[in-house]
C-alpha cells in the first residue's frame, strides 16, 4: 500500500546543535523547523558560518543534532542511509581513486549487482557530461569537473532525498546554466526532494518551490519565502519584475540578519 503524501516528508522538528570547542560551546543551528514533500525543491541561503553545512550533514546522518528531531517519511534520521545523498561543498573525492571508481563507491551500501553499479555509474558520469574521463583522477580534472563528479555520485545513487551544498560553486556560468535546469528535471523525474545550499540568491529563487533564509551564526529560520513561479523555469524568468522583487526581499532579509 502506498504511504500518505504527508508521511514521505522530511520534517526537522526544533532542531538545536553546538559544537565544543577549546573556545567553549559553540551555538551553530538555533531551534530549527521545516518540512519539506516529495519532489519539492527548498533552497537556503545565509551568510558564511551560519551552519547550513553543518544542517545538511544532520539530515544526512552525518552529524548528531543536541536537541529536536529529524524524519523522512516517518522514521527517525539517526545515521547515513542510501535514500539521501550529499553533494559536498568541497567535493568529498577520494583521490587515489578515479572518476568511475568514485561515483561506484557511492553505491556500496546499495544491494544491487556489481554490474547495476556500473551501469548506474556510466549512466550518472554521462549525465553530468563527464563521458571519456571515467579513469582520470580528481588531481586531473578542474574543480567544475570535480564537482560534477561529486554530483554524479549522488545521483547514480538515484535517491529520494538530495542534499546540496553550493553544488555549482566551482562550474563556470555555462555550465551552472545547464546543471541547474538538469538537476530541476532529475528532481521532477525521480519524484526525489531536493535540499540546496547556494550563496547565491537568484539561483535560490530560480531553483526553489520555497527559500528558506538563514541568519548568521547560530542559524535561525528567519523566514520561508515561497516561489510561486511556475515550473519549469526559463532562464529569462530571472528579469522578471516578480522575481526582482523576491530577490530584493531575501537580499533585505539577509542584510538585516547578518551580524
Ligand atoms: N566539526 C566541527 N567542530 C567545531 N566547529 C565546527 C565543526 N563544523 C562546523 N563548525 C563551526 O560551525 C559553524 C557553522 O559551520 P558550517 O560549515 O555549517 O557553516 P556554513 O553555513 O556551511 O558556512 P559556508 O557558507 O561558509 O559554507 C562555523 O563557525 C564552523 O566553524
Ligand atoms: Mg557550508
Amino acid at each position: 500500500m502506498s504511504q500518505s503524501p504527508s508521511s514521505r516528508r522530511l520534517v526537522v522538528k526544533d532542531l538545536y546543535k553546538t559544537f565544543t570547542t577549546s573556545n567553549g560551546v559553540l551555538p551553530v543551528i538555533d531551534n530549527i523547523s521545516f518540512e519539506v514533500s516529495p519532489g519539492e525543491v527548498v533552497t537556503i541561503v545565509g551568510a558564511s558560518g551560519s551552519g547550513k553545512t553543518t544542517l545538511l550533514r544532520m539530515i544526512a546522518g552525518l552529524e548528531t543534532p543536541d536537541r529536536g528531531s529529524l524524519t523522512l517519511n516517518g522514521h527517525a534520521i539517526i545515521e547515513p542511509g542510501p535514500e539521501r545523498a550529499m553533494i559536498f561543498q568541497h567535493f568529498g573525492l577520494m583521490p587515489w581513486l578515479s572518476v568511475l571508481q568514485n561515483v561506484v563507491f557511492g553505491l556500496k551500501t546499495l544491494s544491487i549487482s556489481p554490474a547495476e553499479k556500473l551501469e548506474r555509474a556510466h549512466e550518472a558520469i554521462g549525465r553530468v557530461g563527464l563521458k571519456g574521463f571515467e579513469d582520470f583522477h580528481p588531481k586531473h580534472l578542474s574543480g567544475g569537473m570535480q564537482q560534477r563528479v561529486g554530483i554524479a555520485r549522488a545521483l547514480a545513487v538515484r535517491p529520494s532525498v538530495l542534499l546540496c551544498d553550493e553544488p555549482f560553486a566551482a562550474v563556470d556560468a555555462m555550465t551552472r546554466l545547464l546543471m541547474q535546469t538538469d538537476l530541476l528535471g532529475i528532481v521532477t523525474e525521480q519524484h526525489a526532494t531536493a535540499l540546496l545550499v547556494t550563496h547565491d540568491i537568484e539561483e535560490a529563487l530560480y531553483l526553489g518551490d520555497r527559500v528558506l533564509v538563514f541568519s548568521s551564526r547560530p542559524a535561525r529560520l528567519i523566514e520561508e519565502i515561497p516561489v510561486r513561479i511556475p515550473k519549469p523555469r526559463k532562464p529569462e524568468i530571472r528579469t522578471s519584475s516578480e522575481f526582482q522583487a523576491l530577490r530584493a526581499k531575501v537580499w533585505r532579509l539577509l542584510q538585516e540578519h547578518t551580524k
